[in-house]
């Protein structure tokens, strides 16, 4: 299901092909999120015929909570019900409760807690996760994990370590037992581990040993120096199958994602280029620029000299003006550019890759960008 298309010389990096039930997707990859079944202010076929997505993400959480696993079931699953023809991966939920819901409470058995909704008590599972994964009908399913929080005491890791490991164990057997609903749905398991180096490598262990089709990294970008976030991928990276496709959760800025990149991982999703846009920040080769600052109220540029067609003909000014009117396009053009920015860039990082030029790109890409926008 994943091939290994090249490898870059001087570092980690890889091009793959990912093959899911919907489409084929060339890695490295990046996911924009749709955490409610949209990607926020996008039609979907903006989203693949013209930024070309092969994959977006979903969320268990907000689906299941809202409309419910038995709309979603009569409406076609996930696919059929947002109209997304090519590929999803859900998350698989205790994240988002994490994050999101109130009166938490962990036990072996999963998660209790309050919608955020309208307060109903609920419990998720690794069974029920997997369950409602399944009915969503996503290409990959995430396991269900524990993300500590950081910084998080030793005993607090080992023990939340060794929770997501016996979870991923029931995921896997829930898996084993349904595999006629499941389909050809793939499964990622999620290292964890905290800034724990031993941790991190025995949650890859573990997982490694359950045999998923992807494994990812999670408990990444929760607050940690970057340093540290760089330390988690080094510390799983070496367990981890070469032959399988590998997934940093919920990163990061155009500069991490080519460093992860050289790192070894494949995949990618965060809502950094999206929610930022609907601030009115854009992202260009030069860093990211305040389209409502002062500066663009008569700039005739477009946002950059390469814009894609569906934007170059929109000046700076323009932009700014539809920002400080509270025009809804303005939403839309900037969440546009910046995912157009993202998948360009992995796409750019696979050539350069392939032609076993990813250390000159990387670095070349990251003294522009980190130099001051003009
Ligand atoms: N999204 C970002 N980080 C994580 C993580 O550690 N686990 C899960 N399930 N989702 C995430």
């Amino acid at each position: 299901m994943f091939r290994l298309d090249a490898t870059d010389p001087d570092s980690k990096a890889r091009a793959g092909t990912l093959t899911t039930a919907h489409t084929e997707i060339e890695t490295p990859v990046f996911m924009p999120v749709g955490t409610q079944g949209s990607v926020k202010t996008l039609h979907p076929r903006e989203l693949k015929d013209e930024l070309g997505a092969k994959i977006i993400l979903g969320n268990t959480y907000h689906l299941w909570l809202r409309p419910g696993t038995d709309i979603i079931k009569k409406m076609g699953g996930l696919h059929g019900f947002a109209d997304w023809p090519n590929a999803l991966l859900t998350d698989s939920g205790g994240f988002q409760v994490w994050s999101l819901a109130k009166l938490r409470k962990i036990s072996e058995k999963g998660v209790t807690f309050q919608s955020h909704l309208d307060g109903s008590k609920l419990e998720l599972t690794p069974e029920t996760s997997m369950e409602i994964q399944s009915i969503l009908g996503s290409d990959i399913a995430m396991l269900f994990d524990e993300c500590p929080p950081y910084p998080c005491e030793r005993v607090y890791a080992e023990e939340s370590t060794a929770l997501t490991s016996r979870w991923a164990a029931r995921c896997k057997q829930w898996v084993e037992e349904n595999r006629a609903s499941t389909g050809p749905q793939q499964h990622f398991g999620i290292v964890q581990g905290s800034c724990y180096p031993d941790l991190r490598e025995r949650s890859a262990k573990d997982l490694v040993d359950l045999d998923f089709d992807g494994y990812a990294i999670g408990g990444v970008s929760v607050g940690e120096p970057e340093k540290e976030m760089f330390a988690a991928i080094d510390n799983a990276e070496p367990f981890l199958p070469k032959e399988k496709p590998r997934y940093a959760m919920g990163l990061g800025t155009p500069t991490q994602i080519l460093e992860m990149i050289a790192r070894g991982v494949d995949m990618f999703d965060c809502v950094h280029p999206t929610r930022s846009a609907r601030h009115g920040l854009a992202f260009t080769a030069d860093g990211p620029i305040h389209i409502k600052n002062l500066k663009y109220a008569d700039d005739p540029r477009p946002l950059t000299p390469d814009c894609h067609p569906h934007l170059a003909g929109f000046s700076r000014a323009y932009l700014r003006h539809l920002f400080k009117a509270g025009e809804i396009l303005a939403l839309r053009l900037l969440s546009f550019h910046n995912l157009d920015f993202y998948l360009r860039l992995t796409r750019d990082a696979r050539k350069a890759i392939a032609a076993g030029e990813y250390t000159a790109f990387r670095e070349d890409f990251t003294a522009r960008y980190q130099a001051k926008a003009k």
